[in-house]
C-alpha cells in the first residue's frame, strides 16, 4: 500500500474507487426509479481489468462478454454462468452451448449460432431460451448520432429485410425455443438520449408485430456516466421507460443495460511525467513518459481533461508547447498547449477520464503495459503491476 501517488514512478493508471461507486450508485438509483426490474451487465471489452471485473461482480453486475475468451474470463473472475450475458458474432460452439445449458443470457448474432442451436436440439430434449440481436436502420432515425448513413450498421438480424421474423418463426417452429429477449445495442457517436428512445420504440414495434412478450429487452450500452454537462442516467432511463411502458409491463419484462464507458470512463486517470523539453525551429516539444497509445489508442481524441503539477516556483508562459508521447511515432502528439505555463522535466501531467477503451486497446508498443493503482480514500493499492520482461517472454514462448 502506498500513501501518495507522488511517491510512485510514472506512468500509471489510477482508478478512483469513490468515483466508480458514484457511477454505480447513480445508475442503480435511476433504474430503481424508472425500471426497477433490471439487470446491469458490465461490458468487459470497455476495460477488462481483473480487479474491476471482480469488484463489479460483487456489486451485483452481470458480465457482458463478446467472445469465447471474454466468456472464459468472466468464469475465471467469478461470474456464475447464469450471470453472464453472451453477445456478439464471434462466440465459439463450445462456450455457446455451455452458456445455453447453464442459464446464461445468450443473444444470437449470427447464422452459425442458429446452426449450433439446431445441432443441440437434435442431441437433447431440453427447451432453450435465446435472445436475438436486432438490426435496423437506426441511422435513418438518428442521422446525427450514428454514422454509417450510406451502408447501415452491421450487427444482428435485419428487421427491414424480414430476416429477423423469419428467424423467429423458424425457432418457434421447433417448439423448444423461447425467444426470451431482444438485444438492441447500438454504438452512437453522440451517446444521445434520442438513440435510446428509438431503440425502445423498435422493441415496441417488434412486440406489436409478433405479439411476443419478452423476458427482457437488452437496450445495450453506450451511455455517458459521470461526465459533466452530458446526459445523466436518470435522463436516459426516463426516456427509455416512457417508450417501453407503452408495450411492456415492468413486472414481467426486465430491462438489461450493458454499460462500459459510463461506469469506468470517468473514474480512471493516467499520471505521466515530463522527461524532456526542447526547442526546434518551429515549436517547443515536451516529451512525457506516457503515450497516446495509452490513452487514445484509436488516435481520435483532440482534447483531454488534465491537470499539471510542478515544482517550479516562478512560472513563465510559453506561447506553444506540443505535448508528445514516449513512442517513436511522430504522430504520438497528445495536445498543444497555447499560452500556458512552461513545463519542465519532472513536472507531472494527469490525464483524467481515460478509463474506457484505453487499457483494453493498449498495444505492446515500445513500452509494455503500465501499472494500475486503486485509490480508495487516501490509500493507493496496486491492482496490476507494470508488465515485466518475463511476462512478455511468457506470452511469446507459450507454444512448444
Ligand atoms: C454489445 C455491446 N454492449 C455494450 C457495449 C458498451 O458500450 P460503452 O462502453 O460505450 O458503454 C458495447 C460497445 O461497443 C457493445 O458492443
Amino acid at each position: 500500500m502506498v500513501n501518495s501517488f507522488h511517491e510512485i514512478e510514472t506512468p500509471f493508471f489510477i482508478l478512483d474507487k469513490s468515483k466508480l461507486d458514484q457511477n454505480i450508485n447513480q445508475l442503480k438509483n435511476a433504474l430503481n426509479t424508472y425500471w426497477p426490474n433490471y439487470i446491469i451487465g458490465y461490458s468487459f471489452k470497455t476495460n477488462a481489468l481483473p480487479w474491476l471485473l471482480k469488484y463489479l461482480q460483487r456489486c451485483d453486475f452481470y458480465g457482458e462478454v463478446a467472445s469465447s475468451d471474454e466468456y472464459c474470463l468472466a468464469v475465471a473472475t467469478g461470474y456464475p454462468c447464469d450471470q453472464i450475458i453472451y453477445n456478439g458474432p464471434v462466440k465459439n460452439e463450445e462456450t455457446f452451448i455451455e452458456a445455453l445449458m447453464n442459464g446464461a443470457i445468450v443473444n444470437i448474432d449470427s447464422k452459425l449460432e442458429l446452426d449450433w442451436l439446431n445441432s443441440l436440439l437434435e442431441k437433447t430434449y431440453q427447451q432453450f431460451k435465446v435472445g436475438l440481436r436486432v438490426n435496423f436502420s437506426i441511422e435513418d432515425f438518428c442521422p446525427d448520432d450514428i454514422g454509417y448513413e450510406k451502408d447501415g450498421t452491421r450487427f444482428g438480424f435485419s428487421l427491414e429485410t424480414g430476416e429477423l421474423y423469419r428467424v423467429i418463426d423458424r425457432l418457434l417452429a421447433t417448439g423448444r425455443i423461447q425467444i426470451a429477449g431482444l438485444h438492441l445495442h447500438s454504438t452512437s457517436q453522440t451517446r444521445s438520449i434520442n438513440v435510446y428512445r428509438q431503440l425502445a420504440k423498435i422493441a415496441c414495434k417488434i412486440n406489436d408485430d409478433t405479439g411476443l412478450v419478452f423476458d427482457y429487452i437488452d437496450i445495450g450500452g453506450g451511455f455517458f456516466g459521470g461526465v459533466p454537462n452530458k446526459p445523466t442516467f436518470s435522463e436516459y432511463l426516463s426516456a427509455i421507460s416512457q417508450e417501453l411502458k407503452k408495450n411492456f409491463d415492468v413486472t414481467k419484462t426486465k430491462l438489461i443495460l450493458e454499460p462500459g464507458s459510463a461506469i469506468i470512463g470517468s473514474p480512471i486517470s493516467f499520471l505521466t511525467s515530463v522527461i524532456d523539453v526542447k526547442d526546434t525551429k518551429k515549436s517547443r516539444i515536451v516529451t512525457i513518459d506516457g503515450s497516446r497509445v495509452n490513452i487514445d489508442p484509436l488516435m481520435r481524441k483532440s482534447a483531454y481533461s488534465f491537470n499539471v503539477s510542478t515544482h517550479q516556483t516562478v512560472r513563465k508562459i510559453n506561447p506553444k508547447q506540443i505535448i508528445c508521447g514516449f513512442s517513436c511515432m511522430d504522430l504520438d502528439r497528445l495536445m498543444i498547449l497555447n499560452n500556458s505555463h512552461v513545463l519542465d522535466v519532472n513536472d507531472r501531467i494527469m490525464f483524467n477520464m481515460v478509463g474506457s477503451y484505453t487499457m483494453s486497446l493498449n498495444p505492446l508498443f515500445v513500452n509494455f503495459f503500465p501499472p494500475v493503482y486503486i485509490k480508495d480514500g487516501d490509500c493507493l493499492e496496486l491492482a496490476r503491476r507494470k508488465m515485466s520482461i518475463n511476462d512478455y517472454l511468457q506470452i511469446g514462448n507459450s507454444v512448444g
